[in-house]
């Protein structure tokens, strides 16, 4: 079962909500709302979050990031649609069993964290397990724990004016952990920190959560972040998810040109994996080593590659090799079996542009109605240009 579904989510400000969401379904745009003082935040939100996964939503500011983040812990009540975590609808409970989901299953980190100055870094740390009722030495053992993991340990009995802002952001990552809520919610959370410190948190981040597991919706506006982090990302324009997929994905192939404007400065040879850009092995089939025997078969293609590496191998490790070598670069699975092969012609060629959708939209420029625009594949495109 999916940890976290948004099914057809709409949150709409303003007047006469219910039939703002009745105008949006029949191809009503958002500015045409805008102009009777109505904000269409998020329009017709779809998507899952597998246990264990990171999801990251991306987008400018305004996109309403925020506004469907809020949803999700039911914070704010959808306008339309429904929230399911772990398969219990969330906006079909009492406010009383929706404090109680929030308080244990859900933790939340906002961008400029809030400590309270007056309470040492431990006692912020345990201010969720306090909420919860946790008595005080397991709430303190477990705070500790939480900025023992981080790697605040030590710092439990300082003042939070005492440490800096990465630092601080960390006791709120900490409190979000002692809790042991299943599912983090991560509005900007790294977004205020200088860009060193910021990929610290990223690589920390990652690190943890290859021990713990969470589930984590990161909101953020940077590319670079979205695709480092997230194991799936959903980018919003306009309160729209316009291309729900992989980092590959959206680099490979942008759902539209306000995507792929997105993915102009992202450093392509640290995202794409060999897996992502490998040619079927017999694609080498016929071609001749460095020395001039013919490759014909697998075995042939791994003696003379250059190097063999797994699928999730960053392609920027596959210029030396290709560079000392004709032959293509080997893939393997776990077991060595080869999967695919690398060109060098092949690894040149997904450095440059990426393929802007010369195809027609996966979707008609009016947008259609709910119904059908649900009917596009997971994954893929949802994109309404
Ligand atoms: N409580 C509210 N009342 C009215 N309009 C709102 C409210 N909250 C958000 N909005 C509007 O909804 C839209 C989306 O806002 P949201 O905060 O979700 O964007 P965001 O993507 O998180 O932006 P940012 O990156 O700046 O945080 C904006 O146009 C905003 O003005
Ligand atoms: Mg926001």
């Amino acid at each position: 079962m999916s940890r976290l579904q948004a099914e057809h989510l709409y949150k709409v400000f303003g007047r006469r909500p219910d039939e703002a969401v009745t105008r949006l379904e029949g191809g009503t745009d958002r500015d045409e709302l805008r102009a009777d003082g109505t904000t269409a935040a998020v329009i017709d939100a779809s998507f899952t979050v597998e246990p264990g996964q990171i999801f990251v939503v991306m987008g400018l500011s305004g996109s309403g990031k925020s506004t469907l983040l809020r949803m999700l812990n039911g914070l704010l009540e959808p306008t339309a649609g429904r929230v399911l975590f772990d398969g219990e609808d969330l906006t079909g409970l009492s406010p009383r069993d929706l404090r109680t989901v929030r308080s244990s299953k859900i933790s939340m980190v906002f961008q400029h964290f809030a400590l309270f100055p007056h309470r040492s870094v431990l006692e912020n740390a345990g201010y969720g397990l306090e909420v919860q009722g946790v008595p005080r030495a397991e709430r303190d053992e477990r705070a500790a724990q939480a900025l023992e993991m981080v790697g605040l340990g030590g710092w439990e009995n300082s003042w939070p004016d005492e440490l800096s802002g990465g630092m601080q952001q960390r006791v709120g990552l900490a409190r979000a952990l002692a809790t042991d809520a299943d599912l983090l919610l991560m509005d900007e959370s790294f977004s205020a920190l200088d860009p060193l410190i910021r990929r610290d948190m990223q690589d920390q981040l990652l690190e943890l959560q290859k021990r713990l597991k969470k589930t984590i919706v990161f909101i953020t506006h940077d590319l670079n972040e979205a695709m480092r982090l997230g194991d799936s990302i959903a980018v919003m324009r306009d309160g729209r998810i316009v291309q729900l997929g992989t980092a590959e994905d959206i680099l490979v192939t942008p759902a539209n040109d306000y995507v792929a404007s997105f993915t102009q400065d992202v450093d392509r040879s640290r995202v794409l994996t060999a897996g992502a850009i490998m040619a079927d092995p017999e694609t080498a089939y016929g071609t001749r080593t460095d020395s001039g025997k013919e490759i014909r078969n697998a075995k042939d293609v791994l003696a003379a590659a250059p190097a063999t590496v797994p699928a999730a191998t960053p392609i920027i490790e596959l210029f030396t090799p290709c560079s000392t070598s004709g032959t293509a670069v080997a893939v393997t699975d776990d077991e060595g079996e080869l999967i695919g092969v690398v060109p060098r012609a092949r690894l040149l060629a997904v450095l440059g542009e990426p393929m802007t959708p010369a195809a027609p939209p996966a979707v008609p420029a009016q947008p259609a109605p709910a119904a059908e625009r649900s009917a596009a594949p997971a994954g893929k495109a949802v994109a309404s240009a």
